[in-house]
């Protein structure tokens, strides 16, 4: 097959605007493309591969799984699921666990479940749920999830939204508290908002989101995505502050880079409001996304990656820290998560990105001057000094 063949072009949706690289394989935090040049790979499938390219426990899992069996009808439980459910349910501190599959589905799910525990556990008159979010956010692209967004590219033409929900800025806990009314069921915010540019809100907003939810009666529902399963430092983003939130929404990284897995995790008080029939999906919780999802679990439960996300987070923080004032206005760092801001000089985030691409780099851009970077958590030191070098370069033109 010639590379011209396997081009993106002719028959896929143009629905990104993806960086000219056609992957063909991959390993660690290294991708090859078509024509056999390797790429240090900074973005990791948008944290999803928290764990790198094929990481070979996971790979031997999910071979494993697929020699016993892969899919069941959900009329019956696979013998994955339950020790799945357990152990992500222990990793979280918490009861139950509902599996599903994308991001956007665990979100949807949290949504479904504050509503059903707004009416029936609260007593909001039927129909008047509401819920508080933060401008700036990025929960995903289904059309309920879009009606909240604030970003025009995500929004416009796809109207008529759905109802019920306050935005309110990120970081600001007074406007969340001034916001809420008797109708209000859920908070549900980013942690720390990824897409946005890897904006961290100020110290004490999280503890002080949970302090407000639990006055006023209200579930507090994180959504952990991108943020969660070691990518900060800490198992969750919200763990950097202490603080539990009535429901963590979980995905990306929970599939070990291997197949889409999500999960809403909660109490039995409030996730246990979805009753049997109310809610699921065909895929959600099949024995191989749970075989492989157990294993990522275990993974974390050693503490191993989130040290390593810490330490080399702070290597990484250090060799951006230097490039402040050479082609880079401000640098976000939240453990082996950063948000970049290019001085326009030097070009745009897009720009950047295309000659580290050159170099042998990906990274992508975001609102214009910004860039992210969110390796897998496997990767070494050395190469994210070379990385740095390589952004050193591109910045010095
Ligand atoms: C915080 C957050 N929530 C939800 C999603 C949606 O996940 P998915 O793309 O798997 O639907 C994303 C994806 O980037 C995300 O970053």
């Amino acid at each position: 097959m010639t590379t011209a063949a396997v081009s993106t072009e002719a028959h896929v949706a143009q629905n990104y605007s993806p960086l000219p690289v056609t992957v063909a394989s991959g390993e660690g935090a290294w991708v090859t493309d078509v024509e056999g040049k390797r790429y240090l790979d900074l973005l990791a499938a948008y944290s999803a591969v928290n764990f790198g390219h094929r990481h070979p426990e996971l790979v031997s899992t999910a071979k494993a799984q697929l020699d016993r069996v892969t899919l069941v009808s959900r009329a019956f439980m696979s013998d994955r699921l339950e020790p799945f459910a357990e152990a992500l349910a222990r990793l979280c501190g918490k009861e139950i666990v509902l599996p599903m599959n994308t991001g956007a589905e665990a979100v949807e799910t949290g949504i479904k479940v504050a509503r059903a525990w707004g009416y029936r556990v609260k007593g909001i008159a039927p129909g008047k749920a509401r819920i508080v979010v933060a401008a700036g956010n990025f929960h995903g692209r289904t059309t309920t999830i879009v009606s909240f967004s604030d970003d025009d590219s995500a929004r416009d033409d796809f109207g008529p939204y759905t109802p019920g929900f306050d935005v309110v800025p990120f970081g600001d806990a007074d406007a969340i508290a001034a916001a809420i009314t008797d109708d209000t069921a859920a908070v549900l915010v980013e942690p720390i908002q990824g897409e946005a540019g890897v904006i961290i809100p100020p110290e004490g907003y999280l503890t002080r989101v949970r302090e407000i939810c639990t006055e006023k009666n209200v579930l507090f529902i994180a959504d952990e995505i991108q943020a969660g399963l070691g990518r900060v430092g800490e198992t969750f983003a919200c763990d950097r502050e202490g603080v539990v939130p009535d429901l963590y929404l979980l995905g990306k990284a929970l599939g070990g880079g291997i197949l889409p897995v999500s999960a809403v995790v909660g109490d039995r008080d409030v996730l246990g409001v979805i009753r049997p029939g109310e809610h699921g999906s065909t895929f959600g919780g099949n024995p191989l996304a749970a075989a492989v999802g157990l294993r990522v679990v275990e993974m974390l439960e050693t503490g191993e990656f989130q040290e390593r996300a810490r330490t080399l987070g702070a290597h990484l923080d250090a060799g951006l820290q230097k490039l402040l004032g050479h082609g880079v206005t401000a640098v976000r760092v939240a453990g082996l998560w950063a948000g970049v801001d290019i001085d326009p000089a030097r070009g745009t985030g897009r720009e950047i990105s295309e000659k580290l691409m050159e170099r042998g780099v990906l990274v992508k851009d975001t609102h214009g001057q910004t860039i992210r970077i969110a390796p897998p958590l496997v990767i070494r030191s050395t190469e994210i000094d070379w990385a740095l070098e390589q952004l050193r370069l591109v910045l010095e033109g």
